[in-house]
């Protein structure tokens, strides 16, 4: 009836059969590559009803901008937009939350996956032959020829590491690059971390063995422009993943990451206190309470720096981020002391209270910092 609106005859080509495959690519700083990659999955996915949904951090290149154009000529390509927030996983996850295909691949805009493979990963999905297919570097056919030794090494590494302590099964767990079926990841979704590098760890640890997976070779290739992102803080990013995975998300990174700087902080009080009592002189007291405020102001950094690099106080936000710090902190003393005193009352040990007393500080100073500091924007 309404002949004014019928799409012309590209939207009507595009829109003929049903979704089979959303593509997410989560992007950083990415506004060179997207379009070469956009141009590649139009190419190794012709015949192939899909979407890509390029998840960007607010990408101070406004990668989103050039994501953006693409969509408003191609209704294939969408772009999530997130402000205040960043993380590779994070962003994965909701890239495919907001997907509708039956299946979902993940990759990086970078061109160092091989889209060509999309293809065939997405037939195995399709015949039933897997619920999870992935991009591997280390099984037979496939390489990282283009790793540097340090990076290969650390690769390695952290492979036996997952292997070892979590009991994977997969010979490349540490890939970013895979597809998986949407409805068993929408079933696994809740109990994902959304911090950290390493999905694909996440996913197929969470899963415990219940995900059928099957492993495609490819070769890891060099990056198209710009540079990686992956640091040395990526490391503890791992290292948390696999403690959380092996308490079974009894301690979450976050809070490790708390508790052993909170245990820095012991270290510089001791130092501070030691230095005011010599070198400068001062009365017992004073010297405890500078090495408090000391502790306490190296354990802000340290948290904004590491604990909650992801929402990471910056400018002004600093000073009161600070100050408040220093409130949940005083507060966390007296816990701590109130703690360590009703044990002591009931059982006199001496490192039993003490250690109550701790933990009740570092439980109270985590929950309220993350409530009242690095409170989620
Ligand atoms: N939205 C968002 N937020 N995207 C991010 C972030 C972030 O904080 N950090 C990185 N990305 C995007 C990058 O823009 C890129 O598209 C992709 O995630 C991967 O980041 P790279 O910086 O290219 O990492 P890499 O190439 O060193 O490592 C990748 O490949 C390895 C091997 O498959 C990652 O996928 C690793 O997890 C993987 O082990
Ligand atoms: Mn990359």
């Amino acid at each position: 009836m309404n002949q004014a609106i019928r799409p012309g005859p590209e939207i009507a080509q595009q829109s003929t059969g049903e979704l089979q495959l959303s593509v997410v690519v989560p992007t950083f700083n990415e506004r060179d590559n997207v379009t070469a990659l956009f141009r590649k999955l139009e190419t190794a996915l012709a015949g192939i009803a899909w979407e890509v949904i390029f998840v960007d951090d607010n990408s101070p290149d406004a990668t989103w901008q050039v994501v953006r154009d693409l969509a408003r000529k191609d209704g294939r390509v969408r772009c999530i937009r997130r402000i205040g927030r960043r993380g590779l996983s994070g962003a994965c996850i909701e890239g495919i939350l907001a997907s509708s295909a039956p299946c979902a691949a993940v990759m990086d805009a970078d061109l160092q996956h091989d889209e060509t493979q999309l293809a065939k990963m997405l037939a195995l999905i399709e015949q039933g032959a897997a619920e999870l297919v992935v991009g591997s570097r280390y099984v037979e056919g496939g390489n990282a020829d283009s790793f540097d030794r340090a990076r290969a090494g650390a690769s390695a590494f952290a492979t036996e590491i997952a292997k070892r302590v979590l009991g994977v099964r997969i010979a490349d767990p540490m890939s970013g690059f895979f597809m998986i079926r949407r409805d068993r990841f929408e079933q696994l979704a809740p109990q994902l971390s959304t911090q950290g590098f390493k999905i694909l760890l996440d996913l197929v640890a969470t899963a415990h063995g219940e995900l059928k997976t099957v492993e495609v070779p490819y070769s890891f290739g060099a990056r198209l422009h710009g540079e990686s992102k992956l640091d040395s803080m990526v490391a503890l990013d791992f290292l948390g993943l696999v403690l959380a995975k092996f308490t079974h998300d009894a301690v979450s990174l976050r809070f490790l990451l708390f508790a052993m700087v909170g245990g820095s902080g012991l270290v510089v009080h001791l130092a501070t206190l030691f230095a005011a009592l010599n070198l400068f002189d001062l009365p017992f007291p004073e010297a405890q309470a500078a090495g408090a405020l000391v502790a306490m102001t190296t354990n802000f950094v340290l948290n904004n720096f590491l604990t909650y690099r992801d929402q990471r106080l910056k400018g002004f936000s600093i000073v009161w981020g600070l100050l408040s710090f220093y409130l949940v902190c005083s507060v966390g003393l007296l816990a701590n002391v109130g703690v360590a005193f009703s044990v002591y009352d009931q059982e006199p040990i001496w490192w039993l209270a003490g250690a109550a007393g701790a933990l009740m500080g570092v439980v109270w100073n985590y929950a309220m910092s993350g409530l009242f500091v690095w409170r989620k924007r």
